[in-house]
């Protein structure tokens, strides 16, 4: 299995990132799942979250356990001034014997760029407030993966909540209902201290799928597309597992792509990835990253080959495009490849990176040996700032218990713009100097 230039990143991890050090380090035993009751009244709104539609539009997203409350909301940019109103859709769902309360789904706009906006849902209950993106870089995403709602996945959201950040990119694994739907709602208010004050941006993981049955899927994704309704019709994808979206003024365009939707040959997914990535302009759009549930790339025994026969279907494309960085999920534990295509080390290959490592109540993946440049299966997340067109500074954050600890951060510099992985006539017109002090991957 292991590659002769596995291998040989393996002895150079070894000597370079410090895994001698990690050696002494005591990876933590899964903590307990929390479970959030319903506080309000029944008019109020809860599970409040929101996401980007579009460059200057919101969406929020809520739950009421009355079905009389309109899905409305009022906002302004000052506090208890609600100048605006708009409304949207409401939809609900039956899983078996459950029946979910009504959702709310509202879009809002158009928005100023980098700008707090404070709102009221539905006409009754608290204010919330979100701030939108910025409309130029730098731009600062998070990323984590496999959240549940653990007191791990407490303490993960309140390291992420510690220090600013734009939006949030989640590659699968929310709650970890799996199926018990009461799970859903418990997982929308632990979360919503956060959702409702930035975007949080998910495609899904296996954990959302919900069939009954393995093989014969029955109703699969019932609850996920019901409650976290992306905005895939806005990037012209037909279902809500796969679609992309912009930040910063396109500076960024974000592929967030669904392990568990068809990918094969005459799939839609893979359609609609060929015609969304052939309207991407380099130029333009310096930053191109993709997110997916599992893992393409993988050296720990958990979920081997998981993501295989995705990435023999979908790498290419994803190549040929240039994509910068491949964020993934599902094997708990975090683990940041060098840029590689078809299991080669490959200048203008992504960067693959592992970050399913939330809080999950399943723990921590187990691993055999590290061949790839940094790897350690403790919870996290990672913050990925997009400086200019040119560099990116990744930092992947470890809990230590209620501390959070930068394990490994590096800078990336723009496939866009290296002269040597792109055709002439669509290199990033970069500002001239030729700075040295970047680690190039
Ligand atoms: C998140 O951080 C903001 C700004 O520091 C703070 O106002 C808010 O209370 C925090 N939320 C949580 C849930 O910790
Ligand atoms: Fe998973």
């Amino acid at each position: 299995m292991a590659k002769p230039w596995f291998l040989l990143l393996g002895v150079f991890a070894l000597a370079l990132s410090g895994f001698a050090a990690s050696a002494s380090y005591v990876r933590p035993p899964p903590r307990r799942t929390l479970v959030i009751k319903n506080s309000k009244p029944e008019s109020h709104p809860q599970q409040v979250h929101t996401s980007m539609v579009g460059a200057d539009h919101i969406q929020i997203s809520w739950i009421t356990e009355d079905k009389n409350i309109p899905s409305l909301v009022e906002y302004g940019k000052t506090s208890s001034v609600y100048d605006i109103s708009a409304t949207g859709k409401d939809t609900s769902y039956r899983y078996f014997f459950y029946e979910s309360n009504k959702i709310h789904h509202v879009k809002i706009g158009p928005l100023e760029p980098d700008t707090v906006y404070y709102y009221r849902c539905g006409g009754v209950g608290e204010e919330f407030s979100f701030k939108t993106p910025p409309a130029t870089l730098p731009i600062e995403f998070i990323v984590v993966g496999d959240l549940g709602q653990t007191e791990w996945t407490k303490s993960t959201l309140s390291h992420i909540n510690s220090s600013d950040y734009d939006l949030l990119i989640l590659p699968g694994d929310l709650s970890y209902a799996d199926s018990h739907q009461p799970l859903w709602d418990s997982f929308g208010r632990l979360v919503e201290p956060h959702t409702s004050r930035r975007p949080w941006m998910t495609t899904e993981g296996n954990h959302e799928i919900e069939s009954f049955l393995p093989i014969f899927s029955l109703h699969p994704f019932v609850s996920y597309n019901a409650r976290w309704r992306m905005p895939f019709e806005e990037s012209c994808s037909p279902s809500n597992l796969f679609y992309s979206f912009d930040a910063a003024a396109a500076a960024a365009h974000v592929l967030m792509l669904g392990s568990y939707a068809d990918y094969g040959e005459s799939s839609e997914q893979l359609r609609w990835l060929r015609a969304d990535l052939a309207g991407v302009d380099r130029t333009r759009t310096p930053w191109l990253l993709a997110v997916v549930h599992a893992p393409w790339y993988n050296t720990n025994d958990a979920h081997q080959g998981e993501g295989e026969e995705m990435r023999k279907a979908v790498e290419e494309a994803l190549y040929a495009a240039r994509v910068d960085v491949v964020f993934a999920g599902h094997v708990h534990a975090y683990e940041r490849f060098t840029r590689v295509y078809n299991n080669e080390a490959n200048p203008c290959g992504p960067i693959h990176i592992t970050i399913g490592d939330g809080g999950n109540r399943e723990g921590l993946a187990l691993d055999s040996a590290p061949f790839s440049l940094f790897r350690e299966a403790s919870f996290g997340h990672g913050r990925l700032r997009i400086v200019d067109r040119e560099r990116a500074h990744w930092a992947w954050h470890r809990n230590d218990d209620s501390y959070s600890t930068v394990r490994d951060d590096v800078w990336l510099q723009s496939l866009s713009s290296s002269p040597s992985c792109m055709p002439v006539d669509q290199i990033s017109p970069s500002s001239s100097s030729s700075s040295s002090t970047k680690e190039e991957l």
